[in-house]
């Protein structure tokens, strides 16, 4: 789990690597940056040349009283402020558009992943992490590479700008001006450094609050009815007690370090003053290139502090970059082969001229599996099955029923031997043809957020209205559609949450049926549902599974007497097969299973 953790993604060492491939993420922004990079030289250039212009007025114009010069300088003055104004334009214009497009690209390639990462991902992987992510790791990263490279490039351009000119024009007050370089530098890396620490621990803690956030919104209902929102509440406060020292700490820090940048440039103003101020009484410079020092000094120490500021932000944003790529990088731990992929075509590009169809005979030869965490569930597990039976899977709870049709689906894969799709290697086709020809109702159904109508069609993404309708009638299911007001044109609610169970289960037996799968999976619910839902349900069942392969997950008996052949299974191993009629004239498991469960059901 430790990739979860805060503290293993560096903090202070430049990591090349990670930068390389943000930056390769720039490249198609080249223009932008180069336009950004122009706008800032600018703009640095006429933040030196600025003073000049006033030295120029104050030493010509009123020192020497020549006010034919004034003409002259309004219109000097009046193209710096043009150049000022229409570069300030274009360096906030480029910046944006350079923060939307990297912010577009990392979620976009970071979703491209998710939607490829299998199941055992999302086993390991907390939802928030990967939502942090995709949220406040991308931006802080779109927002350091646009705003941040275009103030850390001109702070650098003027402080250049600034020493050359300072140097060009009296080297004895540049060189006193710059004696306090080195405290500066000395007091920033100081300061740095413990406000860093600190916002660590902040992020730290903020990681912890989130996470107690997510479970605290996500159980709401469960707090509810346990009364345990007391004890969460403590939990609570003591994460954001602590959040609180330290960003106080971080608060002091950073209300210390800037007056005293500000002291130390303040003495630099002093020491120039006073040794200009000499020099000038003694007319060995003029008062303008007095003025002209002081602005310099006022100048140079602000990208000074801007300057420390970004390159911790850069150090922050290092962090965000290696843990946006960790997902980025991740490789999933199902995929296809090369050569499968170059025949079947990708997720997002199918090739499906070259797609056969599928038959529906599955055969598992001696297969072996684990969890990535956990003991082994199956071991040298065979089972032939042809095409159109239907199987009915039954068995306590953890017998193994789900994990044999998650290894159907190719959610998970085999760690020991194989399965056969129609007597071949289910891996010498790839995932999206197997997909394209499965269909997976799952025991809490999930619907998307928008109407019954697009829910249903998610099974075929052609199908017309009049399609979706037939098949929501088959599986009865447009009886309690058409008693709502808006009939199909309902909005489910976020997840179908304005559904219930029942309904949402209905409502994926029309879209499996829609989508026409050879092999079907059917997860059935436990949940109680009133007498009619039942009914259709059941013969939802039967319309959806007649002429394919089907495994269906069975707690109804009427399921399970209907099936071709019943599995028992016990820790994931088969301890009888065969069918209803057969397993009751045996009187074993299944006669046990049968009148102990299923006996007052029926
Ligand atoms: N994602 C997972 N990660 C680790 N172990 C798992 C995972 N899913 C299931 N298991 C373990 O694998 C074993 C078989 O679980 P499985 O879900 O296949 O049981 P099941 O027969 O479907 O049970 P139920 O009737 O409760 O749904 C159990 O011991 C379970 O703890
Ligand atoms: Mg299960």
């Amino acid at each position: 789990m430790a990739y979860f953790e805060e503290e293993s993604y560096t903090d202070i060492k430049f990591n090349w690597q990670t930068w390389k491939q943000i930056f390769a993420y720039l490249k198609p922004l080249k223009k932008y940056l180069f336009i950004g990079f122009f706008s800032v030289l600018m703009l640095a250039a006429v933040d030196v040349a600025y003073p000049l212009i006033n030295r120029y007025a104050i030493d010509r114009i009123i020192g020497e009283n020549d006010l034919s010069l004034l003409p002259r300088f309004i219109i000097m003055y009046l193209i710096y402020v043009i150049v000022l104004a229409s570069m300030v334009f274009t360096f906030i214009r480029v910046a944006g558009h350079i923060q939307n497009q990297l912010a577009y690209t990392i979620r976009k390639k970071a979703f491209e992943k998710l939607q490829a990462l299998p199941f055992s991902y999302y086993d390991r992987t907390p939802i928030g992490w990967i939502m942090a992510r995709m949220t406040s790791d991308s931006r802080n990263l779109s927002d350091i590479l646009s705003w941040g490279l275009i103030d850390l490039s001109w702070g650098f351009l003027m402080m250049i700008g600034i020493t050359v000119a300072m140097f060009v024009i009296n080297v004895k007050l540049a060189l006193i001006t710059l004696s306090v370089l080195p405290v500066l530098i000395y007091v920033s890396i100081f300061f740095r450094k413990r406000i860093l620490k600190a916002y660590r621990e902040i992020r730290k803690q903020n990681s912890k609050i989130t996470g107690a956030f997510n479970e605290g919104i996500t159980g709401a209902k469960t707090t509810k009815t346990l009364v345990l929102e007391d004890s969460n509440f403590q939990d609570f406060d003591r994460l954001t007690s602590n959040m609180r020292r330290h960003s106080i700490r971080a608060a002091v820090f950073a209300g210390l370090y800037f007056p005293t940048i500000l002291f130390i440039a303040s003495i630099a103003t002093g020491l120039v003053f006073y040794y200009g101020g000499i020099d000038v009484s003694n007319t060995v410079i003029s008062i303008g290139v007095l003025y002209v020092f002081i602005s310099y000094v006022g100048q140079f120490f602000e990208p000074v502090m801007q300057l420390a500021n970004i390159l911790a932000r850069f150090q922050q944003a290092q962090a965000s970059a290696e843990r946006v790529l960790s997902l980025i990088n991740q490789e999933p731990d199902i995929k296809d082969r090369p050569e499968v992929l170059a025949q079947y075509g990708t997720m997002t590009a199918p090739k499906k001229e070259n797609w056969e169809p599928l038959y529906g005979d599955v055969s598992f030869k001696q297969v072996g599996f684990k969890y990535h965490k956990g003991e082994q569930v199956l071991k040298t597990f065979s089972l032939d099955i042809k095409r159109g039976e239907s199987v009915a899977l039954v068995g306590h709870t953890g017998a193994g029923k789900s994990t044999i049709v998650n290894l159907i689906c190719r959610f998970y894969e085999p760690t020991e031997g194989e399965i056969l799709l129609d007597g071949r290697p289910m891996n010498d086709r790839s995932i999206g043809w197997l997909h394209d020809k499965l269909g997976y109702v799952l025991q809490s159904p999930h619907l998307f957020s928008g109407t019954i109508m697009e829910n249903i069609r998610y099974g075929r993404l052609d199908a017309t209205d009049e399609e979706v309708i037939a098949s929501a009638k088959m599986v009865e299911a447009d009886r309690f559609i058409e008693s709502f007001e808006a009939g199909y044109k309902t909005e489910v609610g976020e997840g179908g949450s304005r559904l219930s169970v029942g309904q949402k289960q209905l409502i994926s037996f029309a879209r499996a049926l829609l989508a026409d799968p050879k092999i079907l999976i059917l997860d059935e619910a436990t949940s109680s549902v009133d007498t009619q839902t039942e009914k259709s349900i059941q013969h939802a069942i039967e319309t959806v599974m007649a002429g394919r392969t089907s495994f269906v997950i069975a707690h109804r008996l009427s399921t399970i007497v209907n099936a071709d052949r019943i599995l028992v299974l016990q820790h994931g191993e088969i301890i009888e097969s065969g069918n209803h009629e057969s397993l009751i004239a045996a009187k074993g498991h299944y006669y046990k299973l049968y009148t102990n469960q299923f006996q007052d059901l029926a």
